[in-house]
């Protein structure tokens, strides 16, 4: 098999490596969104990136996720560099590895609830109707964004993520948009999704709270990491407040 194709392979993925990754906005470099990050993650691992608004927990997801590419360094699944792969590569790394919870949905606004999530639908994988079913929305499939609430388009937005059964689940804010008792049915089922611990799951997020469910927390500031630790005994979401 060629190297590139094993990252579709789930038995492969096992740690996802950031090297030394930058990256810059403005005319001059002069925006430093994320300055020479290094981090790893494991599956198995609940992962919470704590961090204040603009400190880069957007930019390092968004890298992560393939939807961005970086100004400097590399991003290592699987011993595969996704910075470096082929246009066709990269899409099917995004479509098919990645499941990406947006902070601000990007739900497609001409498309219905349903027709959003069905666009996430993998061959023999599960139903938009079930997923949708999952985060409680059956009764608004038909609904288009600009009719549902906040939290609801942040609820479909989690369906299309979670339908691919994604190895990588990325969720910027899940619950930024979501009332608490929401937020935490949300983040109970974020959690299911790992239970069989063979998924890298990172949440972002500048809810310190949120982080006391994380098996790690790693702590962001100016576009760099300056705290990462393990915690022996996260608490359950019943046990916080969020
Ligand atoms: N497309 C962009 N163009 C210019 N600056 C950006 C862009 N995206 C993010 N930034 C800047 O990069 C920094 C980090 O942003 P972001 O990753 O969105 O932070 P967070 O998600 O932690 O709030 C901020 O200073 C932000 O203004
Ligand atoms: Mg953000």
């Amino acid at each position: 098999m060629k190297r590139e194709d094993m990252i579709f392979d789930e038995k492969y993925v096992g740690t996802l490596t950031v090297s030394h990754v930058s990256k810059y906005y403005g005319e001059n470099d002069e925006v430093k969104a994320l300055d020479n990050v290094s981090v790893q993650f494991f599956t198995g691992q609940l992962v919470v990136i704590l961090g204040a608004s603009g400190s880069g927990k957007s930019t390092l997801l968004n890298l992560i996720g393939g939807m961005d590419t970086v100004t400097d360094g590399s991003i290592n699944i699987a011993g595969v560099d996704i910075t470096n792969l082929s246009e066709k590569m990269f899409a099917l790394y995004r479509r098919e590895v990645v499941g990406f919870i947006f902070q601000f949905y990007n739900l497609m606004p001409n498309l219905t609830a349903l027709e959003n999530v069905e666009l996430a639908e993998l061959p023999g994988g599960m139903k938009a109707i079930d997923a949708l079913k999952l985060v409680g929305l059956e009764s608004k499939i038909d609904n288009f964004p600009s009719e549902l609430s906040g939290g609801e388009q942040q609820r479909v937005s989690i369906a299309r993520a979670i339908i691919k059964n994604p190895t990588v689940l990325l969720c910027d804010e899940p619950t930024g948009a979501l009332d608490s008792k929401t937020g935490k049915k949300i983040i109970k089922l974020l959690q299911n999704v790992n239970q069989n611990k063979d998924k890298i799951v990172i949440i972002v997020t500048h809810n310190s709270n949120l982080a006391q469910i994380a098996d790690r927390v790693i702590k962001i500031s100016d576009g760099k990491i300056y705290s990462d630790e393990i915690q022996k005994n996260p608490k359950s979401i019943e046990e916080i407040e969020i």
